[in-house]
């Protein structure tokens, strides 16, 4: 199974992602989670990523494509794959076309979690606030202004991507709204798989 999941900051993609990849045994390839590895483990590539994340802007495209790109190509990834938070623009989704063309890997499901841009807010702060309830280390791109911004990038770049992929045949939607079962069971009848 290859799936690509599209959503909005705080939309359920990495919520939804845990589920989908227990259930159908691929890997979990999700940009964002890639970045912060990268940062904690101080590489080159983390360091350059860091100033973006933290305003709530895009990491440069070339950069992402080309770490998408290694990725993929990993053992794991061969047999099927989920790929969280990208593409996440026009010219990521052309380059990850042209990059399964090359590798001859189509996609089985374009899922779109649809959040309204006011709830995709309140869960990101939420969640900030349930890190520090926990103790836990709260997300450095968790604070209210960069969220705004992260929400304003997904509207500006991200939905005229999604706009682009609706008429395609592999394109799902999803009322995100609903609660985390429910948009899994959603999820579930879409694209089979245990209820
Ligand atoms: P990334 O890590 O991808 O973050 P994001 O897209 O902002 O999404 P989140 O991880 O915040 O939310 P989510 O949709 O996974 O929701 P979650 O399940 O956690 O990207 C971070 C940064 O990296 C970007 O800003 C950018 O700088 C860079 N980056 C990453 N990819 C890039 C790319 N392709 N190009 C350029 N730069 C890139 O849920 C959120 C909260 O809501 C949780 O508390 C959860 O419990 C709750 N929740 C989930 N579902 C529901 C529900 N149905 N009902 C109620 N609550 C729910």
């Amino acid at each position: 199974m290859r799936l690509i999941l599209f959503g909005g900051p705080g939309s359920g993609k990495g919520t939804q992602a845990s589920f989908l990849v227990k259930e159908w045994g691929i890997p979990h390839i999700s940009t964002g989670d890639i970045l912060r590895k990268e940062r904690a483990q101080g590489t080159e590539l983390g360091k350059q990523a860091q100033t973006y994340m933290d305003q709530g802007a895009l990491v440069p495209d070339q950069v992402i494509v080309n770490m998408v790109a290694n990725r993929m190509v990993e053992a794991d990834a061969q047999q099927g794959w989920l790929l969280d938070g990208f593409p996440r623009n026009v010219p990521q989704s052309l380059a990850l076309e042209k990059m399964l063309e090359k590798i001859r890997q189509p996609y089985n499901y374009l899922l779109f979690l649809d959040v309204p841009a006011a709830t995709l807010q309140d869960r990101a702060l939420n969640r900030a606030k349930e890190a520090a309830a926990q103790s836990e280390q709260k997300r450095s791109d968790d604070t209210p202004e960069t969220i705004l911004k992260r929400v304003h990038v997904y509207e500006q770049e991200t939905l005229p991507m999604i706009e682009i992929y609706k008429s395609h045949p592999k394109f799902v939607h999803i009322d995100g709204t609903l609660s985390i079962p429910e948009v899994t069971a959603a999820i579930q009848r879409q694209i089979g798989g245990e209820s």
